[in-house]
């Protein structure tokens, strides 16, 4: 019904006007076909890095990445879903440009973002995601950090045991409820202190936000974030100190899903079998664990 209104509407058209109706439309069908070429797979998982720790980057990929394969699949998973591992780095220095690490292709997603520091992670997720949304379709999208590990048969085996993979507008992870944003600089914990999130919102409590160490998201809500960065058409999500605060907050007012996964911000995933993701990984403890996998096909054996 609706083409056939359209049709009639461009017919109706003076010449000139018809052309640039079919030539949105032309743009409309090659953005398509561009979807269909971007490859899938059921989990992405976006790692933010910088370009130096080419040595850290090298740990994750001996560590955890060692549960996949070439074609990203997890032969030890009992599963057929398929992962992909991206890092996402700042622009690279002039020393690296021209180096072949090996890496750029396969794994790297380069970003156009100034600095890489950790004030500037908020910014970097949210460029990490739109680069996700440009270049691959994925079922979920796993944010973690260079010290996570993610046991791959523990996540993918509770993520189908919760369907989460058919679910819609999910936003899971460890969720952390109702904690006060550090205000005092000489807390222990200063680096993550946001000194204006109170006076910006009226509120003394952040809303639920999973711990950055590892949150899923659907991609339904990457692009509703990607959206409201790249879109000159929207306003801006206000950015808070923190990156996994602000993706809680960038939620409240979205329908979504909230789904409290086992996850752990310390080093428990050895001892308690049902942490999907645990956290603080050294990179010594990275590369041990990824040997005892491929040796004994449990990185706590
Ligand atoms: C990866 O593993 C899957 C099964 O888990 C297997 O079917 C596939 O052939 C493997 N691919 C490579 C390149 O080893
Ligand atoms: C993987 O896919 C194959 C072929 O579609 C199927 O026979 C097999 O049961 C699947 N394995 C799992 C673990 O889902
Ligand atoms: C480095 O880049 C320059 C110019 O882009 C090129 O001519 C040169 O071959 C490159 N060197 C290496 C080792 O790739
Ligand atoms: C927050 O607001 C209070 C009262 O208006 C003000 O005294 C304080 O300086 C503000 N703090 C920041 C970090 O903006
Ligand atoms: C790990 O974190 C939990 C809280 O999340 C805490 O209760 C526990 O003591 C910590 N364990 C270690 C070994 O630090």
């Amino acid at each position: 019904m609706r083409w056939a209104l359209l049709l009639q509407l461009l017919a109706s058209l003076p010449n000139g006007q018809a052309e640039e109706h079919c030539s949105l439309l032309q743009a409309k069908t090659a953005a398509a076909a561009l979807q269909v070429e971007r490859p899938y797979f059921d989990l992405l998982i976006v790692v933010p890095s910088n370009p130096q720790q080419l040595a850290l980057r090298s740990a994750v990929r001996q560590g955890w990445g060692r549960y996949l394969n070439e074609t990203g699949h997890c032969p030890r998973c009992n599963s057929n879903r398929t992962v992909k591992l991206l890092f996402g780095v700042g622009p690279l220095p002039e020393w690296m440009k021209n180096q072949s690490t090996g890496e750029r292709e396969k794994d790297l997603a380069v970003l156009p973002i100034v600095a890489d520091e950790y004030h500037s992670l908020t910014e970097k997720i949210r460029n990490l995601i739109a680069y996700a949304l440009e270049n691959y379709r994925f079922a979920l999208l796993l944010k973690a950090d260079t010290d996570s590990f993610i046991f791959m048969d523990r996540v993918l085996r509770t993520l189908e045991q919760k369907s989460l993979f058919e679910q819609q507008d999910l936003y899971a992870g460890g969720l952390i409820r109702r904690v006060k944003p550090i205000v005092n600089l000489k807390d222990r914990h200063a680096k993550w202190a946001d000194l204006h999130y109170t006076n910006l919102t009226g509120h003394k409590r952040f809303p639920h936000y999973a711990g950055g160490f590892g949150y899923f998201l659907s991609p339904s809500l990457c692009r509703y974030i990607a959206t409201h960065k790249t879109s000159p058409m929207l306003p801006e999500l206000t950015a808070l100190a923190n990156e996994d605060a602000s993706v809680g907050f960038w939620l409240q007012p979205v329908q979504h899903q909230e789904v409290y996964l086992p996850v752990s911000k310390n080093t428990t995933g050895c001892h308690d079998r049902d942490v999907m993701i645990d956290h603080e990984i050294s990179k010594e403890r990275m590369l041990h664990r990824g040997k005892k996998l491929m040796k004994q096909g449990d990185p706590c054996s």
